[in-house]
């Protein structure tokens, strides 16, 4: 059941007062949701670092932040490839040399829906490697920095992760047989956001209450994430969708990962997202999330599975 707790308009960046003195650190932030976080992150008096894969495109979306709210802002890029694990542990060295601390680590870069299975230079099938082991090895290394800073770690999930086999494929993760884009897709989403309440439970086991961790998802955006990695079907699909009003503005479907990285006392155990019609538009709330997100036995096995193939554990 839908839970509107900030009244029927939902939670929105009205509710952030000024941030000045707080750092975050967000990947994917040259486009989509990403881009618009971190203009308003910025625009309350924020740093804010961004972790992105093209250095251009990093420098005009800089420049365009600065260009909008002035050159004072304080926004500046790192690059990582989130596919490839020696970049993101170049990333996180780098992001531990220009910051004292990190307030929220928004996990929101992604790939979606590709066709065909691909993998990243790790070995690993391309949406998984990207979206999940990327941002694994990317959280665990900056954890240390986030607890002394008592911050949060936000994943940018799927409402996907109801979709597709709503659980984790252990004896093929890489998909070898019966490869389908979209099934692929879910399974790294719900990995994503099943990463997240298991890190929550290590958390209150280790007596850690410096860190808090959220799921969220955006809904339905106008982003450009199904025209850089989908299938010309899904992009057609996609652009016919853009035009009706089951499909929101970016800017709002990056409320949901201001809100898990900015409101106070925010419950850990939400899905936070658009509760509007399918969760896919609407005012944000917390959507509730579904039993097979929170199988202890699945979330456990993902972990020791995340350790073993990244080689990369936590220090919690
Ligand atoms: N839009 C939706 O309707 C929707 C629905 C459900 C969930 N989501 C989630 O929302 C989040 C934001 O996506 P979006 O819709 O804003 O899509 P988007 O416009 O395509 O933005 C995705 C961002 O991730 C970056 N990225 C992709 N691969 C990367 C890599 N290997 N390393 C580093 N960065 C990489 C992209 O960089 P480039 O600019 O270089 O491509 C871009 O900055 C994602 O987690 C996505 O799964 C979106």
């Amino acid at each position: 059941m839908a839970d509107l707790q900030f009244g029927k308009n939902g939670w929105t960046p009205a509710r952030i007062g000024s941030l000045k003195g707080k750092t975050y650190v967000i990947t994917g932030a040259t486009s989509g949701t990403g881009f618009e976080a971190t203009k308003i992150l910025a625009s309350k008096g924020a740093k804010v670092v961004t972790l992105n894969r093209n250095p251009k495109k990093s420098e005009e979306c800089m420049g365009k932040i600065k260009e909008e709210l002035g050159v004072d802002v304080d926004v500046s890029y790192v690059t990582m490839d989130l596919g490839n694990q020696a970049s993101v542990k170049a990333a996180a060295a780098e992001v531990l040399k220009k910051v004292d601390r990190i307030d929220a680590l928004l996990c929101n870069g992604a790939i979606a829906q590709v066709p065909e299975q691909k993998f990243t230079v790790d070995g690993f099938e391309s949406q998984l490697g990207v979206n999940y082991y990327g941002h694994w090895t990317l959280q665990a290394l900056l954890f240390d920095l986030i607890d002394k800073s008592n911050g949060r770690i936000v994943t940018v999930g799927s409402m996907g992760y109801d979709m597709g086999i709503k659980t984790i494929k252990f004896d093929d993760m890489n998909w070898d047989k019966g490869y389908q884009g979209n099934n692929v897709y879910s399974q790294s989403k719900l990995a994503q956001i099943m990463s997240i309440y298991e890190l929550q439970d290590r958390l209150k086991k280790a007596g850690n209450t410096n860190v808090k961790a959220y799921a969220c998802h955006p809904g339905s955006s106008s982003t450009s994430l199904i025209t850089t990695s989908g299938s010309l079907g899904m992009r057609i699909v996609f652009g016919l969708m853009k035009l009706s009003p089951m499909v929101q503005s970016a800017e709002k479907g990056a409320y949901p990962e201001l809100m898990c990285a900015t409101e106070s006392n925010l419950d850990e155990s939400g899905f936070y997202g658009p509760t509007g019609r399918a969760n896919w538009v609407g005012p944000v709330g917390n959507c509730g999330i579904k039993a097979h997100a929170l199988d202890k036995k699945v979330s456990k096995r993902l972990w020791e599975v995340s350790e073993k193939a990244t080689g990369v554990s936590w220090n919690l």
